[in-house]
């Protein structure tokens, strides 16, 4: 049995098949890129394996749990989280606040004692894990700054920042170098390399930088029109006539 594992999924929206029958399985541990031409329906298999749609047919198992059609908030909670292609921050709050808030907002602890700054036990326990996964992640230097202030690079990490403030056991980015510039994307590439390696986190990854994916990912799945073209080691996936043709080859890839 797979960590996680996808079967025979589909997510039609009127006529149009962004997802058709696909499968992917993926072990403890690992980190496993996704891939494919714009439209090919990446972020259309994140909200469905993510539960912010329900999926037209098809089932995704997690820890031997099938979570397809759970709502998103129980999938969290049940440890499979997603990033959003876009930074999804709470600007006017500090680095700290918007950690802190993102994980009141997937535990049972209430968010008013930590607004209120109510000195309970538990929000001491969130307030010392907050800044030690803010630390984790290079941003003490930022701690007290609005996340409206940070560099673009830092918005990214930040969003990384408040997903693992929910504790997951499979972490699901969506194109988390994207808009970076190069040293951004390395700090981006060490601290996927490092929550992985330190915290044994999974790591599900969509993004269109090859160099990213490649330096990253144990394993590839590819994408075209909703279907999964090829699926292989990194080595692989680069000599594949069809994906080159489908995508390798293409203009459309940010380098
Ligand atoms: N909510 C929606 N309603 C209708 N069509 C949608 C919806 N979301 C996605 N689509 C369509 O599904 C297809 C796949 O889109 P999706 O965003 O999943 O692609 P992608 O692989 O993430 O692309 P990109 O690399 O550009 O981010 C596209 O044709 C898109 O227009
Ligand atoms: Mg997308």
């Amino acid at each position: 049995m797979s960590f996680f594992s996808v079967k025979g999924l589909s997510k039609h929206f009127g006529g149009l098949v962004a997802n058709n029958s696909i499968d992917l399985d993926v072990e403890k541990g690992e980190i496993r890129g996704v891939i494919g031409p714009n439209g090919a329906g990446k972020t259309t298999f994140f909200n469905v394996v993510s539960g912010f749609y329900t999926p037209t047919s098809g089932t995704v198992e997690f820890k031997g749990k099938v979570i397809s059609g759970l709502h998103s908030s129980k999938i969290a909670k049940l440890g499979a989280v997603r990033t959003f292609q876009r930074a999804a921050l709470f600007p006017e709050f500090t680095v700290l606040e918007n950690v802190i808030i993102a994980r009141h907002l997937n535990a049972d602890t209430s968010l008013l004692n930590a607004i209120f700054r109510h000195n309970t036990k538990a929000e001491a326990g969130n307030l010392a894990r907050s800044k030690e996964i803010i630390e984790f992640l290079g941003l003490k230097d930022e701690q007290d700054n609005l996340a409206l202030n940070l560099s673009h690079g830092h918005q990214r990490v930040l969003g990384v920042a408040m997903a693992l403030a929910t504790e997951p056991e499979l972490l699901m980015l969506d194109e988390p170098v994207a808009g970076m510039n190069s040293s951004e994307k390395a700090v981006m590439v060490g601290l996927i390399k490092k929550i992985r390696d330190t915290w044994g986190i999974t790591v599900l990854l969509v993004e269109h930088d090859m160099k990213t994916v490649m330096s990253l990912c144990d394993k590839i799945t590819v994408l075209d029109f909703g279907e999964k073209l090829a699926e292989g080691l990194p080595e692989e996936i680069i000599n594949n006539d069809k994906v080159i043709e489908a995508y390798l080859g293409a203009d459309d890839i940010v380098a």
